[in-house]
């Protein structure tokens, strides 16, 4: 999981604020990097295990004893006493994200990096008013790994189409097509071979049918943008 293209990725994205939260920071080095370039006056660093969290305490040792990074081990955002104003979560499954907004507040400002499900992250969000600024999908490494980026605000109500809560609007509108559509196209593959093989059941026919239609549609979509 501490690939570095991934991380050179998300830390790109970061953002000068005020209090910062890393949840299931692990190694830290995100917050390490927000740190070593002031990009926060207080960083938070959690983990649900005791023994990830403290990679991260050693990492950020001299902020930790200075006080400016503070290790908190517990679940999700709500151990973290003090509203953040910038709350990264990356390397978790959406659901697992949501859960852990729904438990404790929408951040002001957050950068998410869901490693599944990133559809009901997103339909959580913009049930909830947030707006996101960048929803895209990047890859790295051979074979291609794949991963979603969502970066925006708690509130500005933006709207989705079906398909963008799908697959991440930024993939679909033509500012981020590359990575999506080898994704999409190799998924497509994938569905198409298991349709001219026998399938256990019609519940799984249906279900590849029905997938095939919503990848068409996406890849249809991604190309009248280009
Ligand atoms: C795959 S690692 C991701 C680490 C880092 N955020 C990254 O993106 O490279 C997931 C980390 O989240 C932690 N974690 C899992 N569930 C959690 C929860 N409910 N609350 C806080 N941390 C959690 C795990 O212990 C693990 O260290």
């Amino acid at each position: 999981m501490k690939s570095k293209e991934r991380i050179f990725h998300i830390t790109a994205r970061l953002e000068p604020t005020d209090i910062f939260a890393d949840i299931g920071c692990d190694h830290g080095l995100m917050t390490k990097y927000m740190l070593d370039n002031n990009l926060c006056r207080r960083a938070y660093i959690t983990d649900i295990s005791e023994k990830s969290l403290q990679k991260a305490v050693t990492l950020l040792a001299p902020y930790v004893k200075e006080g400016k990074c503070i290790p908190v081990v517990g679940d999700g955002l709500a151990v973290v006493p003090e509203p953040c104003d910038f709350v990264l979560i990356a390397g978790l499954g959406g659901e697992a994200i949501l859960n852990m907004i729904e438990d404790a507040y929408m951040p002001p400002r957050f950068l998410f990096q869901p490693m599944t499900r990133a559809y009901r992250l997103r339909e959580y969000l913009l049930e909830n008013g947030a707006n996101l600024e960048l929803d895209y999908t990047f890859s790295e490494g051979l074979p291609r790994k794949y991963y979603d980026i969502i970066l925006g605000t708690g509130y500005g109500g933006d709207r989705y189409s079906a398909l963008d809560i799908l697959f991440g609007r930024d993939n679909l509108n033509g500012r981020f097509p590359h990575p999506f559509l080898e994704k999409a196209q190799e998924e497509l593959d994938y569905v198409n071979m298991r349709l001219s093989r026998r399938l256990p059941s019609k519940l799984s026919l249906h279900h590849y049918q029905h997938r095939r239609e919503e990848l068409m549609e996406a890849i249809h979509a991604v190309k009248k943008s280009l």
